[in-house]
Order: C-alpha cells, then sequence, then structure tokens
C-alpha cells in the first residue's frame, strides 16, 4: 500500500453526478477495491460506476450503482472502510423558506447524512482495525474506517437567500464534529470537505439565480450580474472553479494513511476567496 491509496471498500452517496461521482473516481484511481455509487438516482448512479472500471487501479475493482434515498432509513450489512456523505437537496432561493421547504431540505442533507453515518458506524465498529508501515519503517494504526462529509464553505458563513441550505451545512458539520467524538474510541476517523464553487450542474444553477436576482454578498457586490465565468473570474483568486475530482483528491487524502492522525477536522477549499 503506498501512503495516498485507500484499498478497501467505499460507499459514496450522491455519486450520480456531479461531486460525488468525482470522489467516487478519485478513489477509484487510487486503489479502492469496490465502490458503491449509490444515490436516489439509480439508473444515473449506475453509469458512472460502469465507467469508473476504465481508470480503476486495483485489481479485481468492482463498482456498483446503488439505489439510496437519505429520507429512509436502510440498515447496511456489507463491510465499509470509507463512507462519503455528499448528497444533497438544495431549497428554493428565498429569503425565509416555507417550512416544507425545510423541513426537506434538512431530512436529506441533515438527517439523511445522520441516518446513513449510524448505519455504517454499526458495521465500521465490527471490523479489525488496519495499520500502515511507511518506507521509513513507521508504522502507524489506521482504525476502523473513515467516514468524510461534503458540507461547504457555507458551513462557516452565510450568503443571501440560502436559510435552509446554509442551516444544513452547519448542522453536517456539527454533526462531522460530535460524531468523531463519538466514534473515536472506536479508531474510526469522521472530517469534513469544505469546498466553495464545484463546477457541477448544482453549481450552474446556483450562480444563475444569484447573478439573475443580483443576490451577492458584500464582496461580491462590485461584480453586478455578469455571465457565470466572468463572476468566477473575478470573485476566486484562482479564477476558476473547482473541478469535483480536485474534491475527490482531497476527500482521498482523508480516507488515506497519509492523514492517519487527521480527525474531526473541516478542511477549506476556496482558494483564498475571502
Ligand atoms: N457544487 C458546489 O458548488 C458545491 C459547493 C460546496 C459544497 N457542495 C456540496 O457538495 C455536495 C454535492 O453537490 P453537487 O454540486 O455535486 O450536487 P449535484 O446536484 O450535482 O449532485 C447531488 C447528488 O445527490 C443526489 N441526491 C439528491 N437527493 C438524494 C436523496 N434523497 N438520496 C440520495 N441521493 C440524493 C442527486 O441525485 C445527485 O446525484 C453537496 O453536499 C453540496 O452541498 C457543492
Amino acid at each position: 500500500m503506498e501512503f495516498v491509496d485507500t484499498p478497501g471498500v467505499a460507499l459514496v452517496t450522491g455519486a450520480a453526478k456531479g461531486i460525488g461521482r468525482g470522489i467516487a473516481n478519485a478513489l477509484a484511481a487510487a486503489g479502492t477495491n469496490t465502490i458503491i455509487f449509490a444515490d436516489n438516482d439509480e439508473n444515473g448512479a449506475r453509469a458512472p460506476a460502469a465507467v469508473s472500471k476504465k481508470f480503476a487501479t486495483a485489481e479485481n475493482y468492482q463498482s456498483f450503482g446503488w439505489l439510496v434515498d437519505l429520507a429512509d432509513q436502510d440498515g447496511v450489512e456489507i463491510s465499509i472502510d470509507y463512507l462519503v456523505n455528499g448528497a444533497v437537496d438544495v431549497a428554493q432561493h428565498t429569503s425565509i423558506p416555507g417550512i416544507a421547504d425545510y423541513d426537506c431540505v434538512q431530512s436529506i442533507n441533515t438527517r439523511g447524512t445522520l441516518l446513513v453515518t449510524q448505519a455504517v458506524v454499526n458495521v465500521m465498529e465490527k471490523q479489525e482495525p488496519r495499520t500502515f508501515k511507511s518506507l521509513t519503517g513507521f508504522e502507524r494504526e489506521l482504525g476502523r474506517g473513515c467516514i468524510v462529509n461534503v458540507v461547504s464553505t457555507l458551513s462557516f458563513t452565510a450568503v443571501p437567500a440560502k436559510v435552509a441550505y446554509i442551516a444544513s451545512k452547519h448542522a453536517v458539520l456539527s454533526i462531522t464534529k460530535a460524531t468523531a467524538q463519538d466514534i473515536a474510541p472506536y479508531f474510526i476517523h469522521c472530517s469534513a470537505i469544505c469546498p466553495r464553487w464545484v463546477c457541477t450542474s448544482m453549481y450552474v444553477a446556483e450562480l444563475q439565480i444569484r447573478i439573475r436576482y443580483c443576490i451577492y454578498t458584500i464582496s461580491e457586490c462590485a461584480i453586478w450580474a455578469p455571465p457565470v465565468a466572468d463572476f468566477i473570474k473575478a470573485a476566486v483568486p484562482l479564477s476558476r472553479p473547482i473541478g469535483p475530482e480536485e474534491v475527490g483528491d482531497s476527500v482521498m487524502y482523508l480516507c488515506s494513511p497519509a492523514s492517519s492522525y487527521v480527525n474531526r477536522a473541516g478542511l477549506p477549499m476556496h482558494a483564498g476567496i475571502v
């Protein structure tokens, strides 16, 4: 096993497209043996699961599209080394959402993340802990598993007209920290990745709405309704959005032996946006 290898079994929710798909692909390239592309869009999840076989590096690599609706409670019966909670629901863009809209977003983003986490922790805590010996001869404990929650820079701050989404992203970062405390005695790691604009369909829809209705944060106010690409160029120090697989590479780091002492972290990916 190399320093950034991630052998074993991974369950990635929201993997039919966007960031979840990018994460699953990065894990496939990093040597994960089996990846479950879980999504409520089962057909949508089967296609990327099949495509990932082209660049997977593990011998006998297996991948599956799996129907999972985070609104429901299901048990997990297979062993899992890495859980990535990436599925998301996004509310209408209104200043104060209707309560039904709010509840719907929380039931997927917050409650759904907790349900999947509970089911997987029940499995992980019974697994054998793993170890890793680096080329220098240093042997370290990797624990029984690793959980990574995909949150956002909006877990730390706020923008207008996204109350339900922002509440859910703050909540999932809190769930990450509290869960990490609770499962550390079982040597299970739990951290979060906190990206800003990632190039997915959600990002395009989000920016088009914000540009259309001129909904900006104070630091964005100088930029008045330009097209999406110009907006990003002006707002992001690196002049571009994040690629889904770049998020995947950071998740791969959090799952790999290279981060064996990292736990309860919220890793920001914002290229220096203030
Ligand atoms: N795109 C961005 O700019 C950005 C920025 C920061 C954080 N994020 C976070 O990254 C994650 C993924 O976002 P994305 O841009 O890839 O979104 P996306 O809309 O492209 O993908 C979301 C996936 O979740 C699935 N999903 C939705 N409801 C589900 C349910 N009930 N059960 C199972 N699966 C369900 C969808 O089918 C889809 O495949 C989210 O947690 C989001 O909050 C995104």
